[in-house]
């Protein structure tokens, strides 16, 4: 392990068989239902790689670049979008599929600016949440782990766009961000 990072939090096996068990959930209350699925990028490209490959159902995929202002590595809610969809959602069963949940700001100003265009459903499915952070409550169907409220890296997280490509979720040592 990197010197960098203090502890291991979510191990690979752990993340597949969350994943697993995930697809098996969505995979039923999909039957018979087009689904599309959308990524947040860039922190939730793993779990849209693996999510994807775990699923049974028919699905597409499209992904959505969002940028949210605010001071530092705090969200403020304010959101910007750098890449939307490719794909008109109206009547389409929609999951967005996001890494990690702090604040809850970003995802509340995506699933009102998803609920505009008018899709059949909208759910939301991520790897990780830290209920401590919430600032505003949503209602997620799927969550992977409820994690304390330390900053991670790894399987898509970044720290100064760094660590995404660790195949599990660490923490930080205090070293790397001047703690
Ligand atoms: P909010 O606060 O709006 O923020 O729910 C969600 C976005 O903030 C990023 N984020 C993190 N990135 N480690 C990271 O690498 C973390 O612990 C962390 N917490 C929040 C992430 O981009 C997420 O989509
Ligand atoms: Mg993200």
């Amino acid at each position: 392990m990197s010197a960098d990072l203090e502890k291991v939090l979510i191990t690979k096996e752990e993340i597949d068989a969350k994943l697993a068990e995930l697809a098996g959930a969505i995979d039923q209350d999909y039957a018979g239902r087009d689904l599309l699925i959308i990524g947040v990028l860039k922190g939730a490209v793993m779990v849209m790689a693996d999510l994807a490959r775990a699923l049974a159902s028919p699905l597409t995929m499209d992904w959505m670049a969002i940028s949210s202002y605010g001071a530092g590595t705090k969200s403020s809610g304010v959101v910007r979008i750098l890449k939307d969809l490719d794909t008109d959602i109206v009547g389409r069963h929609v999951l967005i599929v996001e890494d990690i949940i702090d604040s809850g700001l970003t995802l509340s100003w995506l699933l009102s600016n998803l609920t505009s265009r008018g899709p059949a459903s909208l759910q939301v499915c991520t790897l990780l949440r830290k209920p401590e952070a919430a600032k505003v409550a949503i209602d997620v169907k799927y969550v992977g782990f409820d994690i304390p409220n330390e900053f991670v890296v790894g399987y898509g997280l970044d720290y100064a766009e760094k660590y995404r490509n660790l195949p599990f979720v660490g923490t930080l040592a205090p070293h790397v961000y001047g703690g």
